[in-house]
């Protein structure tokens, strides 16, 4: 078990992620480029890079010897058994053009497995939290996955990483196999709200190819907290470090993974 009580460290993660999304909203009316990576369309903000810098000011202040692993920064060392896991803004995209999907995603891993996680939701805040084997929860209340029963009578999300090159056929495939087999896919932009909305039940799965940890750290936990199923896309195990994800209300998870392995073989 965690020296550190749990209940403890998700103070400070609601804290740091509160600090950070201060100066999200604050820059939400104009929003400034730093940089563009490794593709045209994969942007950094000036507010990635604050946001980052609070969150991480916040953890060294109280735990200095945590270790980070953050999206826009080098990870620290590895000599903790705590690791937190950031991505300072998810949903870059829709910030710059001020679309309504965005969120600071704060996990916190304890030799290797999640015990704390805060998604910041934004620009309309609500705050996912979850504590492991304590549930989830959304501005207070208790959340937990949808109960639809077939994949026909589902809603789904997805969403696409920045690099298309092979990928793309796949996931334009797969929109059109799941949109014929279900009531709909949406595409939002902020993979760690969307799997908070498989958490409360408003969708019944979430699907991605080429996750990074920062996307996914603290919405599993959220999501499994809530009674959700988490694995690849081909029904193995998942952790952040694989890059593709299956989040589902844990019933249409096999109809779903029967889907993935029909197309991939
Ligand atoms: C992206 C978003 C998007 C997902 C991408 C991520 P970013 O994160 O979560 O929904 O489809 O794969 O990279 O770049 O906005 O932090
Ligand atoms: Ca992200
Ligand atoms: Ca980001």
């Amino acid at each position: 078990m965690s020296p550190i009580r749990n209940e403890e460290i998700l103070d400070v993660a609601v804290e740091a992620s509160l600090a950070a999304s201060n100066i999200i909203m604050e820059a939400a009316h104009n929003p400034q480029i730093a940089r563009v990576k490794k593709s045209r369309s994969d942007l950094v903000t000036r507010t990635d890079l604050e946001s980052e810098r609070i969150i991480k000011s916040f953890i060294s202040k109280t735990y200095p010897n945590h270790n980070i692993l953050a999206e826009e920064s080098d990870q620290n060392d590895n000599s903790s058994e705590y690791l937190w896991v950031i991505d300072p803004l998810d949903g870059t995209t829709n910030f710059v053009h001020g679309y309504p999907s965005y969120s600071v995603s704060i996990g916190v891993y304890y030799k290797n497995k999640p015990i704390v996680a805060v998604v910041l939701e934004m620009p309309h805040v609500k705050l996912y939290t979850a504590i492991k084997n304590k549930g989830s929860w959304c501005e207070g209340n208790k959340i937990q996955a949808s109960k639809t029963i077939n994949l026909k009578d589902s809603l789904l999300v997805t969403g696409f990483g920045y690099q298309h090159g092979d990928l793309w056929a796949k996931n334009m495939d797969l929109f059109k196999i799941f949109t014929d087999k279900c009531h709909g896919v949406r595409r939002l932009g902020s993979a760690s709200i969307d799997i908070c909305h498989v958490a409360t039940g408003q969708v019944d799965g979430f699907w991605e190819y080429d996750l990074s940890p920062w996307d996914s750290a603290a919405g599993i936990l959220i999501a499994e907290e809530a009674g959700c199923l988490i694995s690849q896309l081909n029904g193995t195990d998942y952790n952040i470090l694989k890059n593709n994800i299956l989040v589902t209300n844990g019933i249409i998870h096999k109809e779903m993974v029967e889907e993935f392995k029909n197309y991939l073989n």
